[in-house]
């Protein structure tokens, strides 16, 4: 039984005052739920939410981290600096990052692996773009990013992966449930191929247009384990009813 996980990329967003709000009010709102819950803010917010989550069961998480573990690299953030702040999760991969940032399958590889060696549970992001999918390549997509980044890693324990097609982020389109779940079967079948032992143990999530009102019918699907939700994450309300959905 894969316990669901919840968690919150609040990409570029945030601010002093409105974090406080945000996390205090989710808080408050968050009774009864199963899943195990993940917010990632900005890095420079890391130690505020770490106070502000104090005691309670909800986790912390980054958005990025580098692919080197030290050295002279303006600009860039270890996977240990994340572990120091508090953070025991981070996304990896994130089409943003790949669309905007140039991320490679190689690179993203090599984000894994830091975040590995420093204790902190990679969330491997992959998903095709509308063009892809329209021209029958979404599965061969999918598969390429999965075995870039996961080909060398000695096996899949200890790693979440977040399905998230590019033409369902952010724009309120989300994919049906059938197609997430055609997806994550898919997923969950090429996992098997690389390590038979824990591919059932791993939690598949997905993310693009995650809301209260479509959360519970994702959740329903077989291999649909949570989610990885950007704008209804903003929203207290919203991100606790989607929490308890799961
Ligand atoms: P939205 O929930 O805003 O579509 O964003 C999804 C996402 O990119 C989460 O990482």
């Amino acid at each position: 039984m894969r316990q669901p996980l919840v968690i919150a990329n609040w990409k570029m967003h945030g601010k002093g005052a409105f974090n406080q709000a945000l996390v205090e009010a989710f808080l408050a709102e968050l009774k009864e739920y199963r899943a195990q819950c993940v917010l990632c803010p900005p890095f420079v917010y890391l130690g505020q939410l770490a106070e502000l989550l104090g005691s309670s069961d909800v986790m912390l998480g980054a958005q990025d981290c580098s692919h080197i573990a030290e050295g002279a690299y303006t600009g860039e953030v270890s996977a240990q600096m994340l572990r120091d702040c508090g953070a025991q999760w981070v996304i990896v991969g994130h089409s943003e990052r790949r669309q905007y940032h140039q991320e490679s399958d190689a690179l993203v590889a090599a984000k894994l692996s830091m975040a590995q060696h420093a204790g902190l549970t990679p969330v491997l992001c992959v998903g095709e773009t509308q063009e892809q999918r329209e021209a029958g390549e979404a599965e061969s997509v999918v598969k390429a990013q999965l075995l870039g980044a996961l080909d060398d890693l000695p096996d899949l324990q200890g790693l979440a992966i977040a399905y998230e097609p590019v033409w369902a982020i952010g724009t309120g389109l989300s994919a049906s449930p059938e197609q997430a779940q055609a997806m994550h079967a898919f997923i969950r079948d090429v996992v098997t191929d690389l390590d038979a032992t824990n591919a059932s143990a791993l939690r598949l999530l997905y993310g693009g247009s995650v809301k209260a009102g479509n959360a519970a019918e994702l959740f329903a699907q077989a291999d649909i384990d949570g989610a990885l939700v950007g704008g209804a994450s903003l929203d207290a309300d919203a991100f606790a009813a989607i929490v308890s959905a799961a």
